[in-house]
């Protein structure tokens, strides 16, 4: 999948590589993602019209730093080098980086004037003097290689330079995050201004390309396609579906965990509006079976990816030879689950992937890898998914199982069921739906007492989570006005049994998750 004329980012393992792809791609440029070991050759295939090299967690004097060919910088494309991209162009280039007194962690000031009475970069253009910007980096470039210039400075370290003759440029903060002011057109004036790129990116271009990409590997042979019932699969399903028609199969799995209805439902429109051949199949009784009294999250995750794989793999043995799982992986599922591509670091197994055991009998297929979900909801869109669709919150691949804390049981599963249905109909009612990422009820382990009528009652705590994203990497808790608050701790209180408290989670991610397991 690939378009002449675009950036090629070199991954050091920065956890924001994939937000550099994706700024860029808001461009309507083309990107990809190479590891930092991509040989030049592999660079040269995408004829790009610059590099990027990303972020990372090491210091470049760690025995395993991740290194780039140092003949990228000779290519004579255009280089971006962010945080440890910029430490490697200098460290490699014969410039000085030492280990900071002060980690830089978090915001700061950086000041753009320029140095001799010259202009100031064309990195910089049509920006203030003075930018709040966010760093992330235990390292510092002390001195730079010979022909580069100093083009930016915060109060602690020199974070900006540039070689203009080798049209090689380095910034020490993340132009790509939120947190930085401008970041965007920072990138754009590298995109744009300095690689002269060609904006011929588009949805469409990524169906095309998918599509195309997805024929040639797959080729006549059947594939097998996950259904969540969740927005990714689904376009995941209709990527594919036009990709081999008929040779497609999906399968929907009632795990038992679902929300309240949302099998039946999900299941009409899959099948009446998407057109979509779907097999239905009631398995709740095994997942409910495999995980009564357990306790670990990760445990309930891996059991549930079993479950998942021993139904898929039923429904393929019925079906014939089928040697493809087709999945809608994100990006976000995958940097949080495993490292991949490049170096990224870990952070928790978790997500489709991490429950899926070693000796898959398919292989898969994830056109989706690479995007992050407004991203797929715009691709959604461009394929003709109807709205229903496209709006529902995300919930996690494990269902309702992550969201009752401490020991699985059917009982506590039906209470959260009940009260999750409550948090979502009020958010709806409220016409808070779209514009929130995710409402939903989490089943506290926690007993306190309640007084309901003249009773004293020992009753469960839940917690309701609404919380406000872009990508699911960050999220802020909801603001929600207290009179919808108060209806939905009123309705669960009064209509779902067992329940005598209900408490507002206000904990943003960072550091908190979305979910609580
Ligand atoms: P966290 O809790 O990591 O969640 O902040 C980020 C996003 O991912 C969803 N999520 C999951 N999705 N399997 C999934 O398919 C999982 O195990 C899983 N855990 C979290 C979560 O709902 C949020 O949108």
């Amino acid at each position: 999948m690939s378009v002449p004329g675009g950036i090629v980012i070199l991954d050091f393992g920065s956890q924001f590589t994939q937000l550099i792809a994706r700024r860029i791609r808001e461009q309507e440029v083309f990107s990809a993602v190479l590891p930092c070991s991509a040989s030049l050759d592999d660079v040269r295939a995408y004829h790009p019209s610059g590099i990027v090299l990303s972020g990372g967690p090491n210091s470049v004097y760690d025995p395993a730093a991740p290194v780039c060919d140092p003949r990228v910088l000779e290519l004579g494309l255009p280089v971006l080098g962010i945080c440890y991209g910029m430490q490697w162009i200098t460290h490699t280039l014969g410039g000085k980086v030492t280990p900071a007194k002060r980690r830089e962690y978090g915001p700061a000031v950086i000041d753009l004037s320029s140095e001799n009475g010259q202009a100031g970069s064309v990195l910089f253009q049509g920006l203030p003097r003075k930018l709040n910007i966010w760093n992330s980096h235990g390292d510092h470039v002390q001195s730079l290689p010979a022909g580069f210039q100093v083009t930016g400075r915060t109060e602690n370290a020199l974070a900006a330079a540039e070689d203009t003759a080798r049209r090689i440029y380095a910034v020490e903060f993340h132009p790509e995050v939120r947190h930085t002011d401008r970041g965007t057109d920072i990138l754009r004036n590298f995109v744009f201004g300095i690689c002269a790129a060609k904006p011929n990116w588009s949805g469409q271009a990524f169906i095309h390309e998918t599509v195309e990409a997805i024929q040639r590997r797959v080729g006549a042979r059947p594939a097998l396609c996950a259904l969540s019932g969740g927005v990714d699969s689904a376009v995941a399903a209709v990527l594919v579906h036009r990709a081999l028609g008929p040779r497609l199969t999906n399968v929907f799995v009632d795990t038992g965990l679902l929300r309240k209805d949302e099998f039946r439902t999900t299941l009409e429109l899959l099948r009446d509006r998407m057109h979509l051949k779907v097999i239905g199949v009631d398995a709740s009784q095994r997942f409910l079976a495999a995980l009564k009294g357990v306790t670990d999250p990760e445990e309930k995750r891996r059991r549930i990816g079993r479950g998942f794989i021993e139904v898929f793999a039923d429904e393929a043995r019925k079906l014939g030879e089928i040697g493809f799982l087709v999945q809608g992986t994100l990006y976000p599922d995958v940097i949080e689950s495993v490292s991949v591509r490049g170096p990224s670091q870990t952070i928790k197994t978790h997500h489709n992937v991490g429950g899926l055991p070693a000796d898959l009998p398919f292989q898969l297929v994830e056109p989706l890898r690479d995007l992050f979900k407004d991203e797929v909801r715009r691709i959604g869109r461009e394929l003709g998914l109807p709205e229903e669709m496209l709006t529902k919150h995300p919930f996690p691949g494990p269902g309702l199982a992550v969201r009752m804390l401490g020991e699985f049981t059917p009982e506590g599963l039906d209470t959260l069921r009940d009260a999750d249905a409550i948090v979502v109909e009020e958010i709806r009612r409220a016409g808070l739906y779209e514009k929130v990422w995710q409402a939903f009820a989490v089943l506290l382990p926690v007993r306190s007492v309640g007084v309901m009528g003249d009773e004293r009652h020992y009753g469960w705590t839940i917690a309701v989570r609404v919380v406000e994203s872009e990508d699911a990497m960050t999220a802020d808790w909801s603001r929600l006005p207290a009179d919808v608050l108060e209806r939905i701790s009123t309705r669960i209180v009064n209509e779902v049994r067992g329940v005598t408290r209900v408490v507002y989670d206000i904990s943003s991610k960072p550091p908190s998750t979305i979910e609580w397991e």
